[in-house]
């Protein structure tokens, strides 16, 4: 089977590193992937939002298999177009892309099938939208409707705060038409977790949980990230939690989705607020999470290649899932100054000092050549915000993070940062 992966990132790293252990994956293709990808993958320079580039691709490569990592090219109808060309493709096509697309498609959605969520208003007017400022209290949840590489919601804790939120979004349009529209939802309090599913048009199936850690400083300070590390298996969910959220979620979800025609194949991923009164959906993304997808594809047992290809041919049913009991723990290793703007091109030095059971994943990184007066060496360079995901497993928490600090402290670059608190079980907050 030959199949390409689209994305470059720490996500797609992970999702390579999986399909290359499965006898039945000949070839991998990776674009435009990055570093670390080209060691498991032959990487391609085709950028992922080149959907015309990559179908053309795929048919000439003669692909098996197109699997999408990021949310760009899935909304944009990726899928739609490698179908077309009869390529099979997993992930969601552009109509179901629209549940991470557009905040306001999901909360229709989720009213319509009186699945749990925020209570929410949408606005197209700017004027209306400040007559109604603090419409559900403070602090006022405010979200750009289209997709803002995460940064779209604000949590403004005063009228002033929530004011100059509407004035960024719709008069400034600094996240450009993603913020025609704005929903405005209730503020929930509880612990928030997420849930990855595999579905298919018949089939919706969890994936083993994970925690991230949104926030760039320890102790969940600071502004919001892509996430600065995750652990697996979530401590959040108990037995009777993960029955609670198949009832009052994933099965109306499923239903929801055969009811209104959206024929949905790929990886769900659910964001939850627990909250007194039970689980809440904060928000659905359309693919793996990242770096969710590092620490649940470490416990993957089953062959990943199976996987995708059962669900692009709506056999999910079919295929079980067996995952490790071992517990993972990925450390996000970012550029200094990283969510904000950042240097690239800093040396990476250490990485052949890992651990052999440890998994290093790229994500910003790049092959770059160094030169001093006398002569050059090929180095492994940053290229972007997040540039690595130091990954290990261990019988316990504990252990799968103290493996994963102790090679941590192997590798370095000019300006790193990480959290030092992943992993580290917060009592206060299960
Ligand atoms: P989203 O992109 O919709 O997941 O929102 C980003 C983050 O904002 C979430 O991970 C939550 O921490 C927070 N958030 C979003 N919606 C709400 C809400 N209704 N109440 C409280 N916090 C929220
Ligand atoms: N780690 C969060 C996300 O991938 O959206």
């Amino acid at each position: 089977m030959r199949v390409l992966v689209v994305g470059g990132g720490g996500r797609e790293h992970a999702i390579v590193w999986k399909l290359a252990q499965s006898p039945k994956v000949d070839k991998i293709y990776c674009a435009p992937g990055n570093a670390g990808i080209a060691l498991d993958a032959e990487c391609v320079p085709i950028k992922a939002e080149d959907i015309e580039g990559l179908c053309a691709f795929a048919r000439e490569s003669q692909i098996d298999l197109a699997v999408i990592g990021p949310e760009v090219p899935l909304a944009m109808g990726i899928v739609d177009e490698m179908e077309a060309a009869g390529i099979a493709a997993f992930g969601p096509n552009k109509k179901c892309s629209q549940l991470e697309a557009s905040k306001a498609f999901t909360k229709d959605f989720l009213k319509r099938h009186s699945i749990p969520t925020a209570g929410y208003r949408e606005f197209t007017d700017k004027q209306e939208l400040l007559d109604a400022v603090g419409i559900f209290g403070y602090p006022m949840v405010l979200k750009a409707d289209g997709l803002a590489a995460g940064k779209g919601v604000v949590i403004a804790e005063t009228e002033e705060d929530a004011r100059k939120a509407i004035e960024e979004m719709m008069g400034e349009k600094v996240f450009g038409s993603a913020g025609d529209k704005v929903v405005v939802e209730e503020f929930l309090t509880g612990v928030e977790a997420s849930m990855l599913c595999f579905v298919d048009e018949h089939t919706i199936v969890p994936m083993e949980s994970a925690q991230d850690y949104k926030r760039i400083f320890d102790g969940d300070k600071g502004p919001n990230t892509g996430g600065m590390g995750t652990y697996s298996p979530s401590l959040v969910f108990d037995k009777e939690l993960e029955e609670r959220i198949r009832r009052e979620i994933l099965e109306p979800t499923l239903k929801g989705f055969q009811e209104d025609g959206l024929d949905f194949k790929g990886v769900l991923f659910i964001g939850l607020m627990i909250t007194k009164d039970g689980p809440k959906v904060i928000e659905f993304n359309n693919r793996f999470g990242d770096p969710e997808a590092q620490s649940v594809l470490m416990r993957l047992d089953s062959d990943l290649a199976d996987i995708f290809t059962a669900v692009t041919e709506n056999r999910l049913s079919e295929t079980e899932l067996k995952w490790s009991d071992k517990k993972a723990v990925c450390v996000v290793l970012a550029s200094g100054g990283y969510p904000g703007s950042y240097e690239k091109g800093k040396e990476i030095i250490g990485l052949d000092k890992v651990d052999e059971d440890v998994v290093v994943f790229h994500a910003g990184t790049a092959s770059d050549h160094i030169c001093d007066a006398s002569s050059c060496r090929s180095a492994i360079v940053t290229s972007g915000g997040r540039v690595l995901g130091v990954t290990a497993v261990g019988a316990t928490h504990e252990e799968a993070r103290q493996k994963a600090f102790d090679n941590v402290k192997r590798i370095s670059f000019e300006g790193m940062q990480y959290r030092n608190d992943i992993g580290l079980i917060r009592s206060d907050l299960l």
